[in-house]
């Protein structure tokens, strides 16, 4: 339960199929694309998301992430056009101003400080959401929700959602009362900007056009009903907790390799000078920091933010030659797969060169999978690939980083891959 990363076995970094079982009921690890193919796209519909339900459905209702079927199409349709490239890269400015907000910050200390960088990703990211998406007119609003999505991660309830395989309900749980607390303030500082928008009409919140507004606006095609205000909140609460914590994973283990890589930042910090020159980064800069986005996927191969996914097939099914019984778990170790020896080379180093985009175009669509795959897809990773580059891009821009000599984070499986200990670096920051 402390670090389920550790439970992966070796078998699974070298085999297409593992099975597996035990007390925690039966369960399959699978690595090989054309099974994960079978699992998320051909028969989706035997492969439920039910565990996953069962842990968040108490925290996030019947939103995007915990739905199935009709109900969850018809918020996936609701939220979808937010989320169109063209309009993500008009977010680039702020997603720019949110990093150097966080560079000020940096200034006031000494240089070669040591910064809390995995903690300092979150308040960017969270920054972000808050500005671009969610946005609210009063500005309580998103530090309350802030302060209350703070207790609620100290308390370490987000963590004691995650379960690597349809853990059995009867399973002690420390710390539920407490989580329970925490997950009713959580809702109701997610309500309170609910009300004030409804109470602000039309003219209320920086951008009218916010997934907010789109999800207050949506109507159930075959109901013709409207998101009442719990559904909102269930999806207000999803995108706040989805869309930040998985960038600022992203970004923390990317710094992490960076800091350890002389030569990769030298090749970013040229990059950066030669798309943007001395001008304030924009959206037209970010598809041309190629270098850029080649570290950030590569962070996210060897770093997952989500580390596994899993699945549980309601009917008798077959992943290739393996025959899958209704009940089964089949769990998805972005973490292994990431690192598979049949299907990566060196899998263990980092080089970025394997998304040169040739060489990118070769991978096989689900040897890769940070951001999951088939119709559940995330739906921010235009959104999520766009901030990371632009966030990183900024940071390098006006600071260094060095690791703090001693500090090796073991990389920990909660809902997101954390480091353990937090992410301490050395920063330095220049005009
Ligand atoms: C590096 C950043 C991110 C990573 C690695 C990531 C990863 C994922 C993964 C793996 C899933 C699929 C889970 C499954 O099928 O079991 C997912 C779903 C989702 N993500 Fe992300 N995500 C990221 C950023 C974001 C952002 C920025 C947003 C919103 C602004 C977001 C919102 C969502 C939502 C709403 C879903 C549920 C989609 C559905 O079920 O239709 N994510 N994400």
């Amino acid at each position: 339960m402390r670090n389920p990363l550790l439970v992966i076995p070796r078998a699974a970094f070298e085999e297409d199929f593992v099975p597996a079982g035990g007390r925690g009921g039966r369960f399959a690890w699978v690595t090989a694309p054309p099974l994960i193919k079978t699992i998320l796209l051909d028969e989706s519909e035997k492969f439920r998301k039910l565990a996953q339900i069962r842990l968040l459905g108490p925290l996030l209702g019947e939103g995007i992430l915990t739905s199935e079927g009709a109900e969850w199409k018809w918020q996936r349709q609701a939220a979808a056009p937010v989320f169109r490239h063209q309009d993500l890269l008009g977010f680039v400015p702020a997603f720019v101003r949110a990093a150097e907000a966080l560079v000020a910050r940096w200034r006031a200390a000494p240089q070669g400080a040591v910064q809390p960088i995995a903690r300092d990703m979150t308040r960017v990211t969270f920054d972000v959401i808050s500005a671009t998406l969610l946005p609210s007119a009063d500005d309580t609003v998103a530090p309350a929700v802030e302060h209350a999505m703070g207790r609620f991660q100290r308390a370490g309830a987000w963590g004691q959602l995650y379960a690597v395989a349809n853990l059995p309900a009867w399973l002690p749980q420390p710390g539920r009362l407490s989580m329970r607390h925490s997950v009713l303030s959580l809702r109701a500082s997610v309500a309170a900007l609910l009300r004030e928008r409804r109470a602000g009409g039309e003219d209320s919140g920086a951008k009218r056009d916010d997934l907010l507004h789109r999800l207050i606006a949506a109507r159930d095609p075959e109901t013709g009903q409207s998101m009442n205000d719990e559904q909102l909140v269930d999806n207000l609460l999803t995108f706040y907790l989805a869309g930040h914590e998985t960038t600022a994973r992203a970004l923390t283990w990317t710094l992490y390799l960076l800091a350890r890589s002389a030569e990769w930042t030298a090749a970013l910090e040229a990059e950066i000078e030669r798309v943007a020159g001395g001008a304030a980064l924009a959206g037209e800069h970010i598809e041309r920091l190629v270098l850029a986005q080649q570290v950030v996927k590569e962070s996210m191969r060897l770093y997952p933010p989500v580390p596994m996914m899993s699945r549980q097939a309601v009917a008798d099914a077959r992943l290739g030659g393996h025959e899958v019984r209704a009940g089964t778990s089949v769990v998805m170790p972005m973490y292994a797969i990431h690192r598979h020896a049949k299907r990566w080379q060196n899998p263990d180093a980092f080089d970025p060169e394997r998304f040169a985009p040739e060489r990118e175009a070769k991978l096989a669509r689900y040897q890769y999978l940070p951001f999951g795959a088939g119709p559940r897809i995330c739906i921010g990773m235009a959104f999520a690939l766009i901030e990371a580059t632009a966030i990183l891009a900024t940071l390098l821009r006006r600071a260094r980083f060095a690791p703090v000599e001693g500090h090796e984070p073991l990389p920990v499986a909660r809902v997101t891959l954390i480091p353990q200990g937090g992410m301490p670096l050395k920063v330095w920051t220049r005009p």
